[in-house]
């Protein structure tokens, strides 16, 4: 009988060792919550959406993004899809080609920490009044991140 009882934790090898993360609002909460992924993000959000979003997301060329206010939906999963496929009509660039699904995701991670930050010089509001709360239509509220060490 006694030998047994240790099995049970041998189970399910490597299954946190993911390498390419799928595609949801959880994944996406996870990177926002992640101050290592979040720098990057910054990082690469400077380098090519500061131009038509400003500095500090407060909108220029494109729509404020850190008001209550959005055009596209105010899910990180909606992010994601605006940052994927862009608005070319309207000159959003669609980003998915140029950057990856994962980058995009940890890009809509960024826009999600920018909301409700109140930068100086926003732009008028556009689009419909959704409320500040991060993401407060996806994040599912149960579902914690699992942190890696
Ligand atoms: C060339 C200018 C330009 C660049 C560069 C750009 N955007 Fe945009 N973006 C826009 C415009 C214009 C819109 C509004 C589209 C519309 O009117 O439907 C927009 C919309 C958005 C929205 C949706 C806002 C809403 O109200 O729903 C998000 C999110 C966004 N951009 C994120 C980004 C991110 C992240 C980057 C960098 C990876 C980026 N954008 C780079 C011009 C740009």
């Amino acid at each position: 009988m006694k030998s047994r009882c240790a099995n049970w934790r041998r189970g399910k090898p490597n299954s946190r060792n993911r390498v390419s993360w799928k595609l949801s609002a959880e994944n996406i909460i996870a990177f926002k919550n992640d101050p290592a992924v979040m720098a990057e993000a910054k990082k690469e959000f400077e380098t090519r959406c500061v131009v038509c979003h400003g500095a500090l997301g407060e909108g220029l060329i494109g729509p404020n993004l850190t008001d209550e206010y959005w055009l596209h939906g105010a899910a990180v999963t909606d992010f994601y899809k605006v940052i994927d496929e862009g608005v070319p009509a309207k000159g959003m660039v669609p980003w998915g080609p140029v950057l990856g699904s994962e980058t995009v995701m940890k890009m809509a991670a960024y826009v999600d920490s920018l909301r409700g930050t109140n930068p100086p010089n926003p732009k008028e509001p556009q689009g419909e009044k959704v409320g500040t709360g991060p993401s407060a239509e996806a994040s599912g509220q149960g579902a914690a991140p699992e942190s890696e060490g």
